[in-house]
């Protein structure tokens, strides 16, 4: 047995599956997880001491590369000064600051520690806000594990869950709950308009993942937002974005800057944490002055605003506003793509791409799917093989094929070079 092997097994006997969030049990695809020993750049080894190219970067935070140099430094410092108050930092108000002005429709800001947090919050602070019930999500957006959002939640969902027609997407969820979650097919403006039409006096929120990264990169049409934001201002009804995958991935300014739209509540996490345990959620002030201590609105942290969580975040926020960060990012996550279709062409393997920033989606399809139920007609098992075939030459993609992927600044041409040569290979053994 391999060292990765012997550790899951002992993984198995104290944590349930072996893993802490379940996409890491490589469920869909079969086989053992690897076992991350240590990271750096674009990089990882395992417990057999394997390397592996990175494409998943812990899901999306590791945006300037593992273990980048300036961020360990800022984390080292703030470590010295302890890890944890529970009261007030300098640090924080720079932090929201530096947030408000990149994302300019979050005049006001509060911090968490997990996206699961910040949605959950943004949400109850829509409906203590506008008095209602009623909220709106998209079939195929995963906005965390919070009870009201875990209907048609796609990703680990998606892979596991038995998710029927308006029932609950886990167990443990009561129907109760769950009937205040009215449930969308993404892209569908005829829907939006319909339920609108019926219940608009009803509707707190609509949540959306702005560019959908957890039933694999799927994009929305422009005449979908327009409606969208036109129907929430229209009926009164809080629109939150959530950009806990796409903030600071996609572009400097989130999905909304690249859009054009400007949400009333936006969450945040991932990138904005370099890493470590941090999200927020903010939007306008006439808001987010409903929040306790201002309002009735009770939400709470003994971890938020962590010092140490805090420097990793200015830090990452530093490297990545620096002048042709997103230029780049986004020009090497297009290359690889572009090489991927290339080597699938020569192969003549259905296949196609899409990206943003330094988010990527790839489909064993004929077109780009536009929809929770277009994804789920890919071809699941060409998916499965390439997942293998790739891992066993150093690639490591996630392990489902309803993941988007990610780059990191440190993805550079040499790499892109050798995953696309792994990839020349694994086509052409499909
Ligand atoms: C769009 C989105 N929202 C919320 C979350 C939940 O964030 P966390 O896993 O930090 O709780 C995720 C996690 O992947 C996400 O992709």
């Amino acid at each position: 047995m391999g060292k990765n092997e012997i550790l899951f097994e002992r993984a198995q006997k104290v944590i349930p599956g072996g893993v802490n969030s379940p996409v890491r049990a490589f469920r869909q695809v079969g086989g053992t997880p690897r076992f991350v020993t240590k990271a750096r750049g674009p990089y990882f080894w395992d417990a057999e001491d394997k390397r592996y190219i990175d494409l998943i970067m812990s899901w999306g935070p590791m945006i300037a590369g593992h273990a980048n140099p300036e961020v360990v430094e800022a984390v080292k410092r703030a470590a010295e000064t302890s890890f944890s108050y529970g009261a007030p930092t300098e640090g924080e108000i720079e932090i929201a600051e530096r947030i408000c002005q990149l994302v300019p429709s979050i005049e006001q800001m509060r911090m968490v520690s997990s996206g699961t947090e910040a949605t959950m919050s943004a949400l109850r602070l829509a409906r203590g806000y506008t008095g209602r019930d009623l909220i709106i999500k998209f079939e195929g957006c995963y906005h965390g594990h919070a009870d009201s959002l875990l209907v048609k939640a796609g990703s680990g969902l998606l892979t596991f869950a038995d998710s029927t027609q308006n029932a609950p997407s886990s167990g443990g969820v009561p129907q109760d709950l769950v009937k205040h979650t009215l449930v969308l097919p993404y892209n569908d403006i005829a829907a939006l308009e319909e339920v609108f039409k019926k219940q608009g006096s009803q509707i707190a929120a609509v949540i959306i993942e702005p560019f959908a990264g957890n039933m694999n990169l799927i994009k929305p049409s422009t005449e979908f937002l327009k409606t969208l934001r036109q129907l929430t201002s229209q009926h009164g009804s809080v629109l939150i974005y959530d950009e806990v995958m796409t903030g600071f991935r996609v572009a400097l300014g989130g999905a909304q800057s690249l859009q054009g739209i400007t949400p009333d509540l936006t969450c945040l996490g991932k990138v904005m944490g370099g890493g470590m345990p941090m999200a927020a959620f903010g939007g306008k002030k006439e808001i987010m002055s409903k929040l306790a201590p201002l309002g009735n609105v009770y939400q709470a942290g003994t971890l938020s605003g962590n010092p140490v969580a805090v420097a990793a975040g200015l830090k990452t926020l530093e490297i990545v506003s620096r002048e042709g960060f997103y230029e780049c990012l986004t020009g090497q996550t297009e290359k690889l793509m572009l090489g991927l279709k290339q080597a699938a062409d020569e192969a003549n393997i259905p296949f196609a791409v899409d990206s943003v920033g330094g988010m990527f989606g790839f489909y064993f399809a004929y077109q780009v799917p536009t929809s929770f139920e277009e994804v789920t007609k890919t071809d699941i098992e060409a998916f499965k093989k390439f997942f293998h075939l790739m891992l066993d030459q150093g690639v490591y993609l996630a392990p489902s094929a309803y993941e988007a992927g990610f780059t990191s600044i440190a993805h550079d041409n040499a790499v892109l070079e050798e995953i696309i040569a792994a990839a020349k290979v694994a086509f052409k053994q499909l």
